[in-house]
């Protein structure tokens, strides 16, 4: 079947770096920045349909989208969902573009993907005390999705802290195998409940069940069986340079870093030099009761990526060996193995380079949704389509405006 799809926000697209590898196929990407431009075009080429604009443009949207892709993905931005956003949440002009999104597949009508799946940050749960994340599940509701939601965190995978929540969307020409829908309340028995209470934590954590009982859509809620990876992500050490030709600091900037360790971080750092261990870790800069602090990460895990607005949001790295202490900004190829894109071209400008992968989704993470949630929700489409013909769109309603039906694209 056409696996087919478009990618709003799509950034530096690392979206697409993960849901290529398995067959779809990128009909249009859409984003406003032309610098993450840039990094999509130098890695998937300039194809032509990487849709420079506003996600609000939603007539100019609709009509460059073409056929009936199976999936639309939208990572909206974060900003006024995380602490950066000083709470705006959907009140704020950046992370309220999803409702530019939503307007754009309302304007699709008859050609709406039968799949979508949404990424950001873990504050979109907590965000207006939960009210816009309801606002988002009953804004997707009402273009005809029953909805999935889970978290996954980047180091179930690669060396980087960066959890995330992910909401799904299926409506009714896709049936997967495996997912269980919320049973009308009243019933004695409700798997979905059940699937939810008793899955690992890190997957489907108590705050984001909780929301999810709370909240009654009219198309229903579905728990796919997402499970969380068992294996384990190799050390920060494998995404660091070592070598004498990175742009190490000179001995002031290492000691002015050191002296604004805590305490017991300094003393552990110190005890690994003095005994000629070899430690690989990151830092943060943050901001402690007025101090700056350079905060060291002892678990083989970077903190989260982020970009790098102000002094404190580049992370550092920290090497201790052979009895020498050096310390140096993380490079753009760190945070692209960090992403899970260890080869993706860079630019060469190091601002334009951390912006676009601090910003990003992580690879691995994405690959693991596909596996489990988008591949088997599109191959459900596929098997409910009578061989040699395309799956139809769904009926337009009256006044949809883009109501034609079309095919798949395949
Ligand atoms: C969280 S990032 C998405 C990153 C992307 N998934 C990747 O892997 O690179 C959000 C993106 O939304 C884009 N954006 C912000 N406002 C927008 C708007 N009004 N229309 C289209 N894109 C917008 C930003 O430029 C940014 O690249």
């Amino acid at each position: 079947m056409g696996k087919a799809f478009c990618e709003f926000f799509a950034g530096i697209g690392l979206v697409r770096e993960a849901l290529e590898a398995s067959g779809w196929s990128c009909t249009y990407a859409n984003d406003v920045d032309p610098k993450k431009r840039q990094l999509y075009v130098g890695r998937f080429g300039d194809d032509g349909h990487f849709h420079l604009g506003d996600v609000w443009g939603t007539a100019e949207v609709a009509s460059r989208i073409s056929g009936l892709p199976a999936l639309a993905t939208a990572s909206f931005p974060c900003v006024d969902l995380s602490l950066a956003g000083r709470g705006r949440g959907f009140e704020g002009s950046h992370s309220s573009t999803f409702f530019g999104f939503v307007r754009a597949m309302e304007a699709l009508g008859g050609r709406r993907p039968p799949l979508v799946l949404l990424e950001n940050v873990a504050g979109f749960l907590t965000s207006a005390g939960g009210r816009d994340f309801e606002a988002a599940a009953r804004a997707l509701a009402g273009l005809g999705y029953r909805l999935d939601a889970f978290t996954l965190d980047a180091a179930m995978f690669v060396p980087q802290s960066r959890p995330r929540v992910f909401v799904v969307g299926v409506d009714d020409r896709a049936d997967p195998p495996g997912v269980v829908p919320r049973s009308p309340s009243g019933w004695m028995v409700d798997a979905w409940a059940e699937r939810l209470e008793t899955a690992d934590r890190r997957v489907r954590p108590k705050r984001l069940v909780e929301l999810m009982r709370s909240i009654d859509l009219p198309t229903g809620w579905l728990a796919f069986d997402v499970p969380a990876p068992t294996g384990r992500p190799p050390g920060v050490a494998t995404a660091i340079d070592r070598d004498d030709a990175q742009d190490w600091w000179d001995e002031a900037a290492v000691a002015k870093h050191r002296a604004m360790m805590h305490d017991r971080h300094r003393e552990r750092v110190d005890a690994m030099v003095a005994a000629g261990e070899t430690f690989v870790g990151t830092i943060y800069r943050r901001k402690r009761d007025g101090t700056t602090r350079a905060e060291v990460r002892f678990d083989g895990v970077a903190g989260c990526l982020r970009t790098p607005r102000g002094g404190s949001a580049r992370q550092i790295v920290v090497v201790a060996e052979a009895g020498r202490l050096r310390m140096r900004w993380m490079s753009p190829r760190e945070y692209a193995r960090l992403q899970g894109a260890p080869d993706f071209p860079l630019t060469g400008n190091t601002v334009q380079d951390l912006f676009g992968f601090g910003d990003a989704v992580c690879v691995p993470v994405v690959q693991w949704i596909d596996r489990h949630v988008l591949t088997p929700a599109a191959a459900s489409i596929a098997r409910r389509t009578p061989r040699g013909r395309q799956p139809d769109a769904r009926p337009a309603p009256a006044d949809d405006a883009g109501g034609e039906r079309e095919e798949h694209v395949a």
